[in-house]
């Protein structure tokens, strides 16, 4: 491309990109899809980054990098989320202490607190009431996820007492604790999705989503560490702390007052120990002068403030070598590489392997075989490789290729745009895809099959007796007996149990066909809609999409797994065996109030949330639809509904109902 032609394309693509902008967050009105805008946005990246000569400060492209999406409102901040100045080193602790000491006259009194490894975020509140919950963004600009945030229980909507100021911000940390961490990464697993990398990623993503009532789902929490206002009651941070406790929030009890380097030293020692016994992940101590009028004295670099500093923890890190890279096949295909290493002891177990997540990690690490590797433990159940030492590398090291092919199918692999990872679509040979199927099928939370560990799936898989998940019901004693170090009592328990677990109800039976994306909570909820799996089999993408909680990737799946024939025919088998395959017992039906109604949901609601409607609606025989057509009965429609539906709506002559009207018309105001 000449430069010329680029010059004007650059310009061309920068205006459009303001004029959708504008569209969007100022009118309220989108008028191309996500997909467009963010093609759009690329082919400028693209051309910015060939004529860097082209490059401005203004252009739509700076924004990106900081963790601004698209699809929140943005809102400047009234006073700037800086960072803090971080280090490792005791010394620079005792720099910083002079520097501030030197600068006030005298020693200051410090403030010690835990540096929560979460995502920041800024709550205003007015007149006691959260107002709104913004990211920390650029710092000078950041996304407004307030509904997302009303969903943590931790943060109060309206404050206790009544000597708050009428308005002020507070700051602090959404963190994931370690528990729900594990939990959340479980589901994933048992849906066949890819778990999370670690607490932190998953605090910042999960806040940033589009659908509250996921984020309601996740056992968020938040620590608050910084007031900000006009009118603070005291005139130092501590205390501040302290009454913002009595008005309702979590402020950390780790928070200590500390005279002297003594015990600054002293708290960064013990939490450098404790650490490891708390329910969340930290990753430092943080440093602050705690009189008001000495942080005014002390001001602020460009970036972050002169009166606190973060001492960071170092991880607890080892040294190793790479002995080989094994490649695992999962249950749904995803091929990971993971690192055997010669063992090592760290943070209290001795270390043989290291996962590598994906092809694009190899590379990132430019890894070769033999390769000195430091890896380290986060909040990952196995460590992972942070570093390579590549002074120790020999002349003729290899590098760590990827495969192309499935390890244990042969099957040339795929790779989907835009996904990191590669998979095996030999859905139905692949011998781990095969057994993974298996085990899930019969896990405890599926059906629960006793006695059928994975030694003895796999026993039974190799000697032929099962290929799939419906062989399990043709199983007979005889044969089972005859596996290694089988006695004649667990066959008859295995052969018992199987029997037994054709009464599983149906949500979990659904659940146990591995369905991608579907774990224990969809299906429940595609069990309790459409009662049988011949009624589930028909359903189309449309009235999929239009069930609560079910969105474009469940629905795909769904439609996907009963548009294939070996799927079919195994639930065949699987009905004919006798596993039980619908709902027993009768709708939970309040009313038939809205039956034959179709309904759209628009809008923020005040008096039950979204979610609530819909099932109010379906709990009333009504249906809930997603897009407005000529053929539905009216919208409810909340405050902000979109312009585009509002038009549509109008044009079609479609009634449109306020929250009131709604409950008024099912009695419960
Ligand atoms: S005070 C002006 N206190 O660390 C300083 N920050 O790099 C305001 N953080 O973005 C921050 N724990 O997300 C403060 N006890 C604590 C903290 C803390 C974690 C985070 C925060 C901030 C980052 C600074």
């Amino acid at each position: 491309m000449k430069k010329k032609e680029a010059f004007d394309r650059i310009e061309q693509l920068r205006k459009k990109i303001n004029d959708h902008n504008y569209n969007y967050y100022v009118l309220n009105e989108s008028i191309i899809s996500d997909f467009q805008y963010d093609h759009l946005l690329k082919e400028l990246i693209d051309l910015e980054e060939m004529f860097p000569e082209y490059r401005t400060e203004d252009s739509p492209t700076m924004r990106v990098g900081s963790d601004i999406t698209r699809q929140f409102r943005q809102v400047n901040h009234r006073y700037p989320m800086l960072s803090l100045s971080n280090t490792y080193s005791e010394e620079e602790i005792f720099d910083f202490n002079k520097r501030v000491s030197t600068a006030l006259g005298e020693e200051p009194v410090y403030v010690c607190e835990l540096k929560y490894d979460g995502a920041s975020i800024s709550l205003t509140y007015k007149n006691g009431i959260l107002d709104s919950a913004i990211t920390r963004g650029d710092g000078e600009m950041g996304d407004d996820v307030t509904n997302n945030i009303r969903t943590i229980r931790s943060i109060p909507l309206k404050l206790r007492n009544d000597d708050y100021p009428d308005e002020f911000i507070i700051r602090g940390e959404i963190y994931l604790p370690l528990e729900g961490f594990r939990k959340l990464n479980e589901e994933l697993i048992s849906k066949g999705e890819q778990p999370f990398a670690n607490p932190r990623n998953t605090a910042s993503g999960t806040i940033k989503m589009q659908d509250p009532s996921i984020v309601a789902g996740r056992p968020l929490d938040c620590y608050l560490y910084y007031l900000l206002g006009d009118s603070l009651p005291y005139d130092n941070h501590y205390e501040n702390l302290q009454k913002a406790r009595e008005w309702g929030f979590r402020i950390p009890e780790q928070v200590k007052i500390c005279r002297g380097m003594t015990e600054i030293m002293d708290y960064i020692d013990y939490w450098d120990e404790e650490r490891k016994k708390l329910p969340f992940e930290i990753d430092g101590v943080v440093i602050k002068v705690n009189s008001l009028d000495d942080q005014v004295k002390l001001g602020y670099t460009a970036k972050s403030p002169r009166w606190a500093i973060a001492y960071k923890f170092k991880a607890e890190q080892a040294r190793t070598k790479l002995v080989s890279v094994v490649f695992q096949v999962g249950r749904t295909g995803t091929v990971t590489p993971v690192a055997n290493l010669e063992p090592v002891p760290l943070a209290g177990t001795v270390v043989k392997r290291a996962t590598l997540h994906n092809e694009a990690q190899i590379k990132l690490l430019n890894l070769h075989i033999n390769d000195t590797v430091y890896i380290e433990k986060g909040g990952e159940i196995i460590p992972k490789i942070v570093g390579v030492d590549i002074n120790d590398r020999g002349y003729n090291a290899e590098p760590v290729q990827f495969i192309t092919n499935c390890p244990e199918c042969g099957s040339p692999l795929i790779k989907l745009p835009g996904e990191a990872n590669h998979y095996c679509p030999n859905i139905y040979e692949c011998p781990p895809q095969i057994k993974g199927r298996i085990e899930h099928f019969i896990s405890r939370k599926a059906m629960d099959i006793d006695g059928l560990g994975e030694e003895i799936t796999d026993l039974l898989y190799r000697s032929g007796l099962i290929k799939d998940i419906a062989d399990l019901y043709t199983l007979k004693k005889e044969s089972i007996v005859e596996l290694e170090r089988m006695g004649e009592k667990s066959a008859d328990n295995i052969i018992k149990n199987i029997e037994k677990s054709k009464s599983t109800p149906f949500n979990r039976v659904l659940y146990a066909l591995g369905i991608r994306f579907v774990g224990e909570t969809v299906a429940k909820i595609l069990a309790r809609h459409f009662r049988s799996i011949e009624l589930l089999s028909m359903a189309e993408y449309d009235e999929l999409v239009g069930i609560p909680e079910i969105g474009d990737k469940i629905a795909g799946s769904i439609i996907n797994y009963f548009g294939s024939p070996n799927n079919t025919e195994v639930l065949e088998r699987l009905r004919n065996y006798g596993v039980n395959m619908e709902s027993s017992g009768s709708q939970k039906s309040i009313s038939e109030i809205l039956k034959g109604k179709t309904i759209v949901i628009s809008g923020e609601f005040e008096k039950h949330s979204r979610e609530d409607y819909k099932r109010m609606i379906e709990e009333n025989g009504g249906k809930n639809v997603s897009s407005v057509s000529s053929n539905i009965s009216f919208i409810l429609a909340g405050g902000n509904m979109g312009l585009s539906k509002k038009e549509k709506a109008v044009k079609l002559g479609i009634r449109i109902l306020g929250e009131d009207d709604f409950l008024e018309i099912l009695n419960k105001v």
